[in-house]
């Protein structure tokens, strides 16, 4: 045979996996297979693959004899709508994906290769974990892998799809990475599977129930986007990106944009006159985006807060804001951690900020006091201050107590703090203040209850506003609702060269 051919031969044994029988086995999950994955990815032929033709090392259990070029894994580079991308795509079909040394060995490669020429590094993972034969040489290059995705966070972003099973220490890669997005009914993440935990904790749990898709994007908080079939997962992975810039020294894509009237009357209507009652603050964020331009994360999770990408005047934003209609829009653990990662993935990639706040304060109990409200709530606080992208708040309505310190107010560093007519910025709510400052006035009265109608009313008129927190300048200016849009927009113009720096230290310790 010619060495042409050779040549030829070697790649079409590639391009075979783990032959016609897996690969049907595989669609008859609902599964693509791992090049098909990469073809729905990449911009149409822009993948190049590399290590195509590594093959494992093992010469165990007949090991020796059963070899498939590429070992079950794809990695390379390609494009995504322009722009360079470098990817791994584990092939279920030969060896179940699973794990080798020279398998490890491809991923660190391309995450190298990402680290140095500043581009993001998405994964999408099915695998049966480590591979059984090779023992520890494939615990190692697992490590040599979870070495490599801390080293690239915050210098490149990182995107982990799971698309099948992911388990044992596997599931640590993805959950170092930014983000994780998950198919229903096709994937799962565990630490330890449904027979060991049987075992241990005599627990009857499926796989799906104890890390699927749902379980993780609704229970765990694990899994940032989950995603009906594999192509909604990746069209969301190009939709992702391209909010992003390429690294850590680069900033977001700018979409073209055209100034038209950015008014919406809409939004002086959408605080009720009750202050109690809900609204749906995705309809302010809808209003204030651009069209059509926000992407909710974690969306079915601690739903006390939306965070989430979109873009004001076509250039990427951040957006965290309370939910009212959830909760009241409570601060609790879990709103407080989901929010303080999403703040630092931010931070880490110059997207700015906007915070919007209609927040009663953190949710009592001893459930959360237990399980440390203090640390966790103190993780948003942390991540807001430390944040020197520009960050512009808005208060829609209240801002109480702590709350109104850790929603990104101007002490804790925001650049532009506007606040709508209905806001109320207190200490506590006006029916608890009244209750303790005129506490001896109410017993003593022939009519203790109206007396209390009475002190509340005049709490509300004096604190339930703006204007005292606007005259002291922590306000910078209380706005219509229908002209916060062109505020920001000309706000985040004004902020788009801000240059601010964290003291020089090794890192710091935010509580973890
Ligand atoms: C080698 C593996 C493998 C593995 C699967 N295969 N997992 N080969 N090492 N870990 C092979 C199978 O032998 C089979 O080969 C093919 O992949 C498909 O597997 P099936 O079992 O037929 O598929 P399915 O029924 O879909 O089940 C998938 C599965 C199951 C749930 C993933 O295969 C499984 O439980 N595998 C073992 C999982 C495991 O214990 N991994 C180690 C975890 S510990 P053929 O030739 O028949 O196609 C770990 C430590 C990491 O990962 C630590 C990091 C710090």
């Amino acid at each position: 045979m010619d060495k042409i051919t050779i040549l030829k031969e070697k790649k079409q044994q590639a391009l075979a996996g783990g032959g016609e029988e897996r690969v049907d086995t595989q669609h008859k999950k609902g599964k693509l297979t791992a090049r098909e994955r990469l073809h729905l990815l990449l911009d149409e032929g822009s993948f190049e693959e590399i290590g195509m033709l590594v093959t494992h090392r093992s010469r165990d259990f007949g090991m020796e004899k059963e070899t498939y070029f590429g070992d079950g894994v794809i990695t390379g580079y390609g494009t995504i709508n322009g722009r360079l991308v470098y990817v791994y795509s584990q092939d279920f079909t030969v060896f179940g994906g699973s794990l080798s040394e020279t398998h490890a060995e491809k991923i660190v490669k391309v995450m190298e290769l990402a680290m140095q020429n500043g581009a993001p590094v998405v994964g999408l993972s099915d695998s049966g974990g480590a591979r059984i034969q090779e023992g520890v040489v494939s615990l190692g290059g697992y490590a040599d892998i979870f070495y490599r995705n801390v080293q690239a966070s915050g210098v490149i972003p990182q995107i982990s799809a799971i698309l099948g099973p992911c388990a044992g220490g596997a599931v640590y890669s993805p959950a170092i990475t930014d983000f994780i997005l998950m198919t229903e009914n096709t994937s799962y993440m565990f630490v330890t599977g449904p027979n060991v935990v049987k075992t241990v904790t005599h627990e009857k749990v499926t796989s799906e129930e104890l890390g699927g898709a749902h379980t993780h994007g609704t229970k765990s908080g694990v899994t940032h986007f989950t995603c009906a079939n594999e192509v909604e997962c990746i069209t969301n992975i190009k939709r992702l990106l391209s909010y992003m810039p390429q690294n850590c020294e680069d900033d977001a894509p700018v979409y073209a944009y055209e100034a038209t009237d950015e008014s919406r009357p809409a939004l002086d209507n959408v605080i009720p006159a009750n202050p109690n009652q809900p609204y749906d603050i995705k309809d302010v964020i809808n209003e204030l985006a651009d069209h059509n331009s926000f992407l909710e994360v974690q969306k079915d999770y601690a739903e006390s807060i939306v965070v989430g990408f979109a873009r004001i005047g076509g250039r990427s934003i951040g957006v965290v804001a309370n939910q009212p209609a959830y909760l009241a829009g409570v601060l609790d653990i879990n709103s407080s951690r989901k929010s303080a990662r999403f703040v630092r993935f931010c931070d880490a990639f110059n997207i700015p900020l906007l915070v919007l706040v209609d927040v009663p304060g953190f949710l009592p109990g001893t459930d959360q006091e237990w399980n440390g409200i203090i640390i966790h709530g103190a993780k948003l606080l942390y991540a807001l201050s430390e944040a020197t992208v520009p960050k512009i708040t808005v208060i829609a309505r209240k801002a109480y107590g702590g709350a109104y310190d850790v929603m990104n107010s101007k002490h804790i560093g925001a650049d532009l703090n506007f606040a709508w007519p209905t806001a109320e910025i207190a200490v506590i709510g006006a029916k608890g203040a009244a209750e303790i400052i005129f506490k001896k006035e109410i017993a003593e009265s022939a009519d203790p209850e109206a007396k209390l109608k009475e002190k509340e009313a005049e709490y509300i008129e004096k604190f339930a506003n703006p204007y005292i927190a606007a005259s002291r300048g922590y306000i910078d200016e209380v706005i219509l609702p229908s002209e916060t849009r062109t505020k920001l927009i000309k706000g985040f113009r004004m902020l788009e060269n801000k240059v601010a720096k964290m003291p020089k230290r090794k890192h710091g310790n935010i509580p973890l």
